[in-house]
């Protein structure tokens, strides 16, 4: 594996002019990958519907634009990454009445981190074409300590040149940016790889709550799958979850439940039938019913302790909590 950490500083580029560079969307992922880019040392204009958060960069550093249009303004034909929820917030950012696309000049770059539908970064991409502006969608695998370690990966979907311009800069932000394709090659191979964490969470939940069944000591039983062929990526970062039953938010439960249905809807598109995908999402979709939404997706633990519990069949749960329920998870209402 290659090394990662800290990103180059300013004075080990020392000599190199760089051009201002946009980041729109400031959350979970996005503020750490924008702070990677401002202490590698390049100058970064940032914009968040939540204003707070944009100033809250420019004490590192940044600068920041009341809108994604003033953003566009500020960096002209340079290159300008989204780190947004989903389609929707995409839409709005690039296409809205303050939007990108309205001060944009041709020449320009976008680089879409966020999650999307394949077919939704195609239509993005043709649109902004006719501006003569390019796209990129580069997809994020790896999660909010891996990028304050920078050890992130990016799927790359766009035109070789295009692809050319973005990795250097990626590469600052994270481990490895792997080109897949043309534009929604990323979002397809990130809907892949969501497919398998996911998945795997899921059915990791399953052997543990079987464990219990077994009368065998949970973390004792970690220790050791960790140490087998039951290993997995997944049981390892979310092991401790598990056992703590607490559920700090790093991937949310609600958008973990985005990404599979938009999984879901690549697959009926294209005729596969994902039957095993299937099942981890109604788990997702009741690990939202018991209330957390907004809580790390490893808290479909819960769900399944909750089936355990009910011998099977998952009782209807209207509130945000059950009795015997998870323990809270430290995350505040968003
Ligand atoms: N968290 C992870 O581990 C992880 C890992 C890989 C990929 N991803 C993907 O990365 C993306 C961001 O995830 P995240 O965890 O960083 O989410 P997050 O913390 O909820 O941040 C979402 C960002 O999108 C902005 N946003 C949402 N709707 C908007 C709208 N209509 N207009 C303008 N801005 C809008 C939010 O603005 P406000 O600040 O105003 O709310 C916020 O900056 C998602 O597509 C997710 O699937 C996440």
């Amino acid at each position: 594996m290659q090394e990662t950490g800290n990103p180059p500083n300013a004075s080990a580029l020392a000599g190199e002019i760089q051009p201002a560079v946009g980041f729109s969307g400031l959350g979970r992922m996005g503020l750490p990958l924008a702070q990677r880019l401002v202490e590698s040392g390049v100058p970064v204009v940032a914009y968040d519907r939540t204003r707070g958060k944009a100033e809250a960069l420019a004490s590192s550093g940044a600068r920041w634009a009341a809108t994604p249009r003033d953003l566009a303004k500020s960096i002209g034909k340079g290159v300008t990454f989204l780190m947004l929820t989903d389609g929707k917030a995409v839409q709005s950012v690039l296409f809205g009445r303050s939007g990108y696309a309205r001060a944009a000049p041709p020449g320009g770059l976008v680089v879409n981190m966020s999650t999307v539908d394949p077919e939704e970064s195609r239509d993005f991409s043709a649109r902004l074409r006719d501006r003569g502006i390019h796209y990129v969608d580069a997809p994020v695998s790896g999660s909010v300590d891996q990028v304050v370690r920078g050890d992130v990966v990016f799927f790359l979907g766009g035109e070789e040149s295009e692809v050319a311009r973005t990795r250097p800069l990626l590469e600052r932000m994270g481990r490895k940016a792997e080109p897949m394709g043309p534009v929604g090659a990323g979002n397809a191979t990130k809907l892949v790889n969501n497919l398998l964490t996911i998945g795997i969470t899921a059915l990791s939940t399953e052997a543990l709550a079987l464990a219990d069944g077994l009368h065998l000591d949970r973390a004792h039983v970690i220790e050791v799958l960790l140490e087998g062929g039951g290993r997995s990526a997944m049981l390892e970062r979310k092991g401790p979850n598990f056992l703590a039953r607490k559920y700090l938010a790093q991937f949310t439960t609600a958008l973990a439940r985005k990404d599979l249905k938009l999984v879901e809807k690549a697959a009926a598109r294209e005729g596969r039938p994902l039957k095993m995908t299937r099942e981890a999402r109604k788990l997702v979709d009741e690990a939202m019913a018991l209330g957390h939404s907004e809580d790390d997706f490893s808290s479909v633990f819960e769900a399944t302790l909750a089936r355990s519990r009910s011998g099977g069949s998952m009782p209807t749960v209207t509130g945000s909590a059950v009795p015997g329920g998870p323990t809270p998870s430290g995350n505040p209402p968003r």
